[in-house]
């Protein structure tokens, strides 16, 4: 008995780290983003308006709309894509990005 939970703690904290895994909350990313494209968007946006991850994230629920910041922040990545597809004829070369306006401030000037 003593043996088996040994064997099964491990296996819980897989099938947990697994279900927490894919994003719950997305509504403007592709569902099907990879956690890697995912970290890297975040960590881009995050240097864009030198802010940290709590700046729009009610830590450490991330899928949280709880904060302003996190839903101003979707309309803007709506109209920077809007901005690259509907603005710009064929696939730009030099796409309007988050830092292209704020330039490390949460507030552009
Ligand atoms: C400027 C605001 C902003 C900052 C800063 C930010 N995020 Fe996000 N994050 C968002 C928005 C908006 C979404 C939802 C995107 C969507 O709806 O497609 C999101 C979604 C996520 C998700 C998916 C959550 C889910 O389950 O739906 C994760 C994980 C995440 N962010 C991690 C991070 C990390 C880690 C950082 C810091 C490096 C960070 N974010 C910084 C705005 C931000
Ligand atoms: C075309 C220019 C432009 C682009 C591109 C842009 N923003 Fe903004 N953003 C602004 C302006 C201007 C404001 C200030 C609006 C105001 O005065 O309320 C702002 C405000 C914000 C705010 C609120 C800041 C605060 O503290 O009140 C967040 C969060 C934000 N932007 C996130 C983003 C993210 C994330 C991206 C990239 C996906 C992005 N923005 C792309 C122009 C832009």
């Amino acid at each position: 008995m003593v043996r088996r939970i040994w064997m099964v703690i491990p296996l819980l904290l897989v099938a947990f780290s697994v279900a927490a895994d894919p994003p719950k909350n997305l509504k403007v990313l592709p569902q099907t983003i990879t956690k890697e494209e995912l970290k890297r968007t975040m960590r881009e946006q995050a240097k864009a308006l030198d802010v940290d991850c709590d700046y729009c994230h009610d830590m450490p629920d991330m899928d949280s709309d709880k904060l302003d910041k996190k839903l101003i922040a979707r309309e803007m990545m709506k109209m920077t894509a809007e901005i690259n597809t509907r603005w710009i004829k064929g696939k730009p070369k030099h796409p309007v990005t988050c830092q292209t306006c704020h330039r490390g401030k949460a507030v552009p000037e």
